[in-house]
């Protein structure tokens, strides 16, 4: 086993209350409930840790156990009865009417009363796994009902985590955004885009910062393009109410972005939150907006055969399930250097990868052969958790011949000596400590929908007539997606 080398550090979680409200919906069954009991199992969540779990529904306490227990065995968990039993014993259920003065006075008692059994001092985390239209006045509530600490005025805290979508549109965002600021402050908002807690995604950096031979040659002098694939084999998984209204590109637009920024934006002077999100953000304001030129020119949308009949879509919808796209970057590291993007559901595979393709060599005897792109480095996030980089090597023998070869670091090999937490349970870990570095910022969550308003508007205006293709389920997007890095003389990976 390799061991750490000089720098390692740990984000402890604080011991605190974990009050879920929209307990019995999508997000909690899919992803909260599963990373909350993996911190248990994992012992990877602090000693002291209580969970207050509300939703609307009336239900009794062995339904809302076997609620709990579908959820994480439906995320791949196989909990020993030990286990389950522990994490059970740290979950309590609490009706919830999210306007009613009652529920939020009930609220406050029962913390209360967990804090003492717990030997804690109002130290809260609050998890709102509601639609966004709830976010303004259960933060309202909350406030009015003292729930809502000024951690410098008691030496307790309360955090608010709140989840995309943000909003549908640049508007409906910036209002919930001001609304949400009415009464919280900025250091109480967690936004969260689970994309930053995956492992490999922070293992871009690592590599980054921790290996010049790297990022002295991640720009346009070394670099010819950059390949983002965000496809998953899954199609609407239930949530067709929520896919129609959304698409697939007010969906992933936040998790393709924090991608691109993580891989490409310059590395900052720290790993500190506000260096860390300062740089960031130089990051997005260098990517100029498409106008409605561009849109029909470099994005393509696309819905696979069959999503009409899906349970759920309306007839004749044109919501996409299939994004395609090219931008730029317009600052000194990435001038010149296009990125492409591909985005999709049922595309038969799940794959989440990240490519920097290296330019070909310009010298001497190499300079006319055939040999595509000699080096690309590659990041497979999920499902494989793979770095790769090629490079053209001779090939043993007596001749003088040229080969392909790969350099392969198979992460998950190494990953599983170590308790190493999912995504959603890393940023659990991080709100429940307090560090926002992996959080978005307002400014984050404004450019998706700033980047994101020209190639909605150009979409929808009839007048422009852009095409949404075809494509089969289970085929990685429409042929006319091949024509994004076609015209400039490229091809995807
Ligand atoms: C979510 C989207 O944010 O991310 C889903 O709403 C998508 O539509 C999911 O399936 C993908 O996340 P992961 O981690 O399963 O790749």
């Amino acid at each position: 086993m390799e061991q750490t080398i000089g720098f390692c550090q740990e984000t402890r979680p604080e011991n605190c209350g974990f009050v879920l409200f929209g307990a019995t919906g999508h997000l909690a069954a899919g992803k909260i409930i599963p990373a909350l009991f993996g911190l248990c199992a994992k012992n990877l969540a602090p000693e002291n840790l209580y969970f207050l779990f509300a939703a609307r529904t009336e239900l009794d306490r062995r339904t809302f156990e076997e609620h709990l227990a579908a959820a994480v065995s439906a995320a791949g968990a196989r909990p020993s009865p030990r286990e389950l039993k522990n994490f059970l014993e740290k979950v309590e259920y609490l009706r919830a009417d999210y306007e009613s003065d009652d529920f939020y006075r009930r609220l406050s008692v029962r913390l209360d009363e967990l804090d003492a059994k717990s030997g804690l001092k109002k130290k809260r985390l609050f998890y709102l796994a509601t639609p966004p239209a709830a976010f303004k006045s259960i933060t309202e509530k909350l406030k009015a009902h003292s729930l809502l600490f000024d951690p410098r005025d008691c030496g307790c805290w309360s955090r608010i985590i709140i989840e995309k979508p943000y909003g549908s549109s640049l508007e409906t965002a910036s209002a919930l955004d001001t609304g949400l600021k009415e009464t919280a402050s900025e250091a109480q908002i967690y936004r969260i885009d689970h994309f930053t807690g995956k492992e490999t995604v922070q293992n871009v950096l690592a590599l980054r910062a921790a290996n010049s031979v790297f990022d002295e040659t991640w720009n346009s002098g070394f670099i010819d393009h950059v390949q983002i694939t965000v496809f998953e084999e899954l199609g609407l998984e239930g949530r067709a109410g929520f896919f129609e209204k959304m698409g697939l590109a007010r969906d992933m637009m936040s998790h393709i972005l924090q991608l691109a920024a993580i891989t490409a934006m310059d590395l900052p002077a720290s790993f500190k939150d506000t260096d860390f999100k300062a740089e960031k953000r130089r990051f997005f304001e260098s990517i100029p907006l498409l106008d409605a030129e561009a849109v029909s020119r470099q994005v393509v949308r696309a819905q696979y055969d069959g999503y009409l009949g899906e349970t759920g879509v309306a007839a004749g919808s044109r919501a996409e399930t299939f994004l395609a796209f090219k931008f730029h970057v317009n600052n000194d590291r990435w001038r010149g250097v296009p990125f492409y993007v591909r985005a999709g559901k049922k595309t038969g595979i799940k794959k989440t990868k990240i490519d920097l393709v290296y330019k070909k060599p310009e010298h001497g005897i190499f300079k006319t052969l055939e040999i595509g792109y000699p080096n690309i480095f590659s990041f497979e996030i999920q499902p494989a958790e793979n770095m790769n980089f090629s490079l053209i090597a001779k090939h043993p023998g007596p001749k003088f011949c040229l080969t392909s070869r790969t350099m392969d670091l198979n992460y998950r090999e190494h990953r599983e000596e170590f308790a190493s937490p999912t995504d959603y349970e890393r940023l659990l870990i991080d709100a429940m400590a307090g560090d926002q570095t992996l959080f978005l910022s307002a400014f984050e969550v404004r450019f998706m929908w700033q980047f994101l308003s020209p190639i909605l508007a150009a979409w929808n205006d009839g007048a422009a007539n852009i095409p949404l293709y075809a494509y089969p389920s289970g085929a990685e997007g429409p042929k006319e997606a091949a024509n994004l890095p076609k015209q400039d003389g490229r091809a995807w990976l």
